[in-house]
This record gives C-alpha cells, sequence and structure tokens, in this order.
C-alpha cells in the first residue's frame, strides 16, 4: 500500500524564507513501513547553509532577547494550541515518516503540547533571587539571560517530543535558534517549527537546516557565535560533540543513551510486570532511550514470568503503524535493522538463550519496509555485549537474579544511567531500590519509559553530562545567571570591607 500523500516540500527555514541548500543538495525521506513511498525531499545543508542560518538567528536575537518573557510565553502557549488542534494530521506524518504505531505518535505529539503548555507558563515565573547585602543602601539579586544562538540537534525517535523538549525552553528564555533535526525525520521537524510561526514567532528566531550530522551538525557545533548546544543522540557522537564545544567554551548538554532495566522481585505483581515489560522493551520497537532492554528478575518467579512474557510478545502484531490493530511498528531504516540483527548473531555466539523472534521480516505486507521480530533473549550475564550494549531495537535480555541486592548490583551494571524500575509489594524494597538504583529517573512498579514533562528528564553515568531536559530546570541549560548589585548610598562601599 503506498500512500498518496504528496512530497513535503523541503527547503531550510533561514530569516524566515523558504531556501534550498546553496549547492542545491537535496535528499529524501521515506517511509520504513513502505520504502518507496518518498515522505519529502529536504535540503542537504553544508557549512554555507549553516552560516546563514547562524547570521539570521544572531540577527533576530537583537530584538528577541528584549522582547517579554511573557510575550515569548504567549508564543509557546500558541504554538502549543496550534500542534494541539493539528494533533491527529502530525500523529499520521509521524508514523508514515518514523514509524511509530499511531497511538505512540499521538503521545508524541501530546508531549510537546504539555511541555509547549508548561513551560510557557515560566514566561511569567523564571524567578531569580532577591538576597540581602552586607552593604547598607544596597539591593542585591539575579536574573536569568539568554546564552544568544543555540544550536539544537535531535534524534529521530521522538521527531516531535524532543524538539520541544529543547527549542521551547530556548525560545522561552529569549535565544535564538539553529535547528538540525534528524534526517530520518525531517518532515516532522519541519512540521514542529511550522506551529511555531503560525503562533506568531519573528523570522529568524528559529531557522532550520536539514541534512546529515556530518555536514550540517558539524558545521553548527563549530560554529564560533554558536554559544550553546543541545544534542540528543549516541553517546559515540556525543563525546564528539563536547570535546568541540569544550575547544570552543560553549554550553553543551547532551543526552545519550541507556541499557535500562525492569527489576522483578519475587514478591512482585507478576502479572503487571509483564504488561511493564511487553510496553517497555516493544513500545516504539524498543526504539526509545529509556527502552526496558533488560529485565532483571528474582529466580523465585523467574519461570512465569519468563513464559508469560515470551507468549504474550509472541502474540504482539507487527505492522504499518496506520493501522490501529498493529501494536508493534517498523525500525528506522535498514542500517538500524542490520544493527538490531546483528545483535542477535552477537547474543547467540554469547551463549544467551534465543527464546523469541531473532529474525528480520520480510514477508507479505512486511516485504517493502524494516521490520524486525520483537526478540528475547533469556539466561543473559552481566558481561555479555546484549547486556551491556545499547541496540535500541525490539531485542530485551531476560538476566536472573539470586536475590535483591543481586538484581540491584546487574541493574546498577552498565555504563549508562538512565531510566531503572523495579516491580515489588514490599515498600522496604521499593525504597530501597529508589535510593540504590543508578540512574536520573526511578520508577517503582512502572516500566523504564513514561516520563512526564513536569519533572527533569536525563540520566547519570554515560548518559550525559549532568543536564536536564523537561521541568522547571529545562530553562538551567538554556540560560546564564546574572548577578546585580545596586547600590544607592551615593558613597563608596567596599564589599568585605566596610561591612559593620
Ligand atoms: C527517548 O527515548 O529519547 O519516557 C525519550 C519516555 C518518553 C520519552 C523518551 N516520554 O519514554
Amino acid at each position: 500500500m503506498t500512500q498518496v500523500a504528496a512530497p513535503v516540500d523541503g527547503l531550510n527555514l533561514i530569516g524566515g524564507s523558504r531556501r534550498p541548500a546553496r549547492d542545491g543538495a537535496t535528499f529524501e525521506s521515506r517511509s520504513p513501513a513502505h520504502r518507496d513511498e518518498v515522505v519529502g525531499v529536504f535540503a542537504r545543508s553544508s557549512s554555507a547553509d549553516v552560516d546563514d542560518a547562524v547570521a539570521a538567528a544572531a540577527a533576530a536575537f537583537r530584538d528577541w532577547r528584549r522582547t517579554p518573557w511573557p510575550a515569548r510565553g504567549d508564543i509557546v502557549l500558541r504554538a502549543a494550541q496550534v500542534l494541539e488542534r493539528r494533533k491527529e494530521e502530525l500523529a499520521r506524518l509521524m508514523t508514515r515518516e518514523m514509524g511509530k504505531v499511531l497511538v505512540e505518535a499521538r503521545g508524541d505529539v501530546q508531549e510537546a503540547i504539555d511541555m509547549g503548555k508548561f513551560i510557557a507558563g515560566e514566561g511569567r515565573r523564571a524567578f531569580g533571587e532577591t538576597v540581602p547585602s552586607e552593604l547598607r543602601d544596597k539591593w542585591a539579586m539575579t536574573m536569568r539571560q539568554p546564552l544568544g544562538v543555540v544550536g539544537i540537534i535531535t534524534p529521530w525517535n521522538f521527531p516531535i517530543a524532543i524538539p520541544s523538549w529543547k527549542i521551547f525552553p530556548a525560545l522561552l528564555a529569549g535565544n535564538t535558534v539553529v535547528f538540525k533535526p534528524a534526517e530520518d525525520t525531517p518532515a516532522c521537524a519541519l512540521a514542529f517549527v511550522e506551529a511555531l510561526r503560525e503562533a506568531g514567532l519573528p523570522d529568524g528566531v528559529v531557522n532550520v537546516v536539514f541534512g546529515y550530522g556530518e555536514e550540517a551538525g558539524e558545521a553548527l557545533i563549530r560554529h564560533p557565535q554558536v554559544r550553546g548546544v543541545s544534542f540528543t543522540g549516541s553517546v559515540e557522537v556525543g563525546r564528539h560533540v563536547s570535546e568541540v564545544c569544550g575547544a570552543g567554551l560553549k554550553r553543551c548538554s547532551l543526552e545519550l543513551g541507556g541499557k535500562n532495566a525492569i527489576v522483578v522481585l519475587d514478591d512482585a505483581d507478576v502479572e503487571l510486570a509483564v504488561d511493564g515489560a511487553l510496553w517497555g522493551a516493544f513500545g516504539t520497537s524498543g526504539q526509545r532511550c529509556t527502552a526496558s532492554s533488560r529485565l532483571v528478575v528474582q529466580r523465585g518467579v523467574l519461570l512465569p514470568f519468563t513464559e508469560q512474557l515470551r507468549e504474550r510478545a509472541a502474540a504482539l502484531r507487527v505492522g504499518d503503524g496506520l493501522d490501529e490493530r498493529v501494536q508493534v511498528g517498523p525500525v528506522i531504516n535498514e542500517k538500524q535493522l542490520g544493527r538490531i540483527h546483528g545483535y542477535t548473531e552477537i547474543g547467540v555466539e554469547e551463549g544467551a538463550r534465543l527464546i523469541l523472534g531473532g529474525a528480520v521480516s520480510a514477508e507479505g505486507d512486511h516485504a517493502d519496509g524494516w521490520f524486525y521480530l520483537p526478540t528475547i533473549f533469556s539466561d543473559v550475564r552481566s558481561g555479555m555485549r546484549v547486556a551491556q550494549e545499547e541496540i535500541f531495537g525490539p531485542t530485551t535480555a531476560i538476566m536472573p537474579a539470586e536475590n535483591a541486592d543481586d538484581a540491584l548490583r546487574i541493574a546498577n551494571g552498565t555504563s549508562y544511567g538512565l531510566s531503572l524500575s523495579v516491580y515489588t509489594r514490599d515498600v522496604r524494597a521499593a525504597f530501597r531500590a529508589v535510593e540504590e538504583l543508578e540512574a536520573g529517573i526511578v520508577y517503582v512498579n512502572a516500566p523504564t519509559i513514561g516520563a512526564e514533562i513536569q519533572l527533569p528528564f536525563g540520566g547519570i553515568k554515560d548518559t550525559g553530562n549532568g543536564h536536564r531536559e523537561a521541568g522547571r530546570v529545562a530553562l538551567d541549560q538554556f540560560s546564564e545567571w546574572k548577578s546585580i548589585y545596586i547600590d544607592y548610598s551615593g558613597h563608596l562601599q567596599r564589599a568585605q570591607i566596610d561591612t559593620e
């Protein structure tokens, strides 16, 4: 089944005008469920286009930084309302372009709506402090100031939600933006930015350069006028972004991988834990940084948990996400499909037991898409690569644990620290796990996915570099503190010296 929708016109957006790449290069975005379906043709930007976009953003900054916070908040709120009005249309576009099933695509758009509504309110808060001065007739206070031009580089797996986590707070804080979305989901990125334009965002405040990381992304992070970079993607690329930003003394916020685990203790409600594992491991075809890619199960419930999970995962319907009955969509592209299957081979070689899936699905309706069967390994041990490395596909690893301590140790035993969860009915075990689990996000009796935007999102260890997205702290990565002293004594007062 090939869609009839006309291909999206993917010109860059620079200073309010739509422009091709300076050298005329383009690339296509194709549907992962129907590889012949072209969703759009996009400008393939080079450093010359990034230069133009940064110049436009720098010019727009002069006025945008002076626009009152509440007025900036109003535009963000209106953009959220545009997304709300267009939710169904955008969800369908997202399913076509990225592959996630419709119900999840609606959730992705909803996450952006929530973020816009939430952070718009900060336009009337964004509190600074008024603090006592040590001297008479002197006031001391703080206020947030924007960084200037910021570079936003986003992944394909949450093609509207993640741009919203970054761009809404960046704008609210008074920055102007050059946005380089993932090359797999440029149409979704454009739709997000169009909502901002419809909401009244002035020209040049957000500029979009489509293209590849090695070309447009690299030029963006290196540009001397870019004062901050916010990046979500792999650890490998994140390390590189961090090095470049480090050398340029730029603010750099990184949201990288995960190898998240659900811990199931002997006293858990097994059926509930299976529900969670199924959703956490196979939702979005496992293509979430928060995906439940490890299931650490105490011996007492290992057998029933494994059996129930295998049976229910085998019944998941894989297919085109536009079909409302489908539960697991395609994976994003051929390269990822190969990588996911590569990990199946690694797991088998390492001696893990493949109890479900482990194969590409290319028969019938799946013939023209990138489909991988839900895959479960059991008997996985900590040292195996399938227990340590992020696969980013519908593959999960069951790891037996002897007792609660052992389970927490296994759960903590990776280089990542994004999201961990525990299933137990014992309040003491639950609180101990909350204390002991080494992650930025911890769930009790819920899977590792499902973060809400009013709380900080991010991880520890190799998952990031200490920043958080969403929540009120979202403003931190996009603002500088200014400390202000106002002396109305009329004479010189020396701090630390003329005190009483
Ligand atoms: C991601 O996987 O990059 O908590 C983000 C969740 C979603 C966000 C995931 N709200 O799974």
